[in-house]
């Protein structure tokens, strides 16, 4: 796969670092030299945020939750998306405040406005459950079970995508559904955020123990 990444913080590396191994990884933001200290760190490449649609056909939307829809235009708006998948990896958890609560948009997931700014684009929700450092692990295994990565959006194409992201990454993926379910993702890790902040482990996770389904007597 293609993927390029807008902004270049701890997902951008931690997530980037892991997919290089076995995909074209591409690195930008709005500063180009801090994309290419990261881009040369982990060993992908960096481009200007204006070239990151001609180079990466999965792009991660990796900036500052509340910048999240300005990455869009940094990457050159929503037209210049068509057809692209969108990772959703934000929380819109402010974590300046003590109440951890998710921010909604009249009753709407972060996701679904990304979405609704960028309608030809196929918005996934992924990877926004664990600590930057819990995608680090090689493979992230808590009490010998395996970390299970829920994800959700409304493109099953955009979905097989994201699954096999997370599988590259030693997790399981577990599809949860169209992409309203983002809103349920959201706030599951809004108690994860809340949990960190009273200073349990980063590696702090809600994991899906069994998700195979079993038929019901
Ligand atoms: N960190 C985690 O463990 C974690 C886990 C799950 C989900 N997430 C979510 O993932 C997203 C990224 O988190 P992170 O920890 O990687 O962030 P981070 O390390 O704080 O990096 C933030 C990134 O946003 C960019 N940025 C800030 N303001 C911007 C603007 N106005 N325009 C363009 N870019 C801007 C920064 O660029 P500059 O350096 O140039 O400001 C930087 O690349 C967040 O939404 C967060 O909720 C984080």
């Amino acid at each position: 796969m293609r993927i390029g990444f807008v902004g270049y913080g701890s997902m951008a590396r931690a997530l980037g670092s892991r997919w290089v191994a076995d995909h074209a990884v591409s690195i930008s933001g709005r500063s180009r030299q801090k994309a290419q200290a990261l881009a040369e760190a982990i060993g992908a490449s960096h481009c200007e945020p204006s070239e990151l649609v001609q180079v990466a056909d999965v792009i991660v939307l990796a900036t500052r939750h509340e910048v999240a829809i300005d990455a869009i235009d940094l990457i050159g708006g929503a037209d210049a998306l068509a057809g692209k998948t969108l990772l959703d990896i934000n929380n819109p958890v402010s974590h300046n405040r003590n109440d951890f609560l998710p921010r909604t948009y009249d009753g709407k997931s972060l996701s679904e406005v990304i979405a609704d700014c960028a309608p030809q684009a196929h918005v996934v929700k992924a990877f926004n459950m664990c600590q930057a450092t819990v995608w680090g692990m090689e493979p992230p295994v808590f009490d010998g079970r395996t970390l299970v990565t829920l994800y959700c959006g409304d493109d099953l194409g955009a979905k097989r995508q994201a699954a096999t992201l997370i599988e590259d990454l030693g997790s399981a993926p577990f599809d949860l559904g169209e992409l309203h379910y983002a809103r349920l993702l959201e706030a599951a890790a809004a108690i994860v955020i809340k949990l960190l902040a009273s200073g349990r482990d980063p590696h702090t996770v809600l994991n899906l123990i069994e998700p195979e389904v079993k038929p019901v007597a």
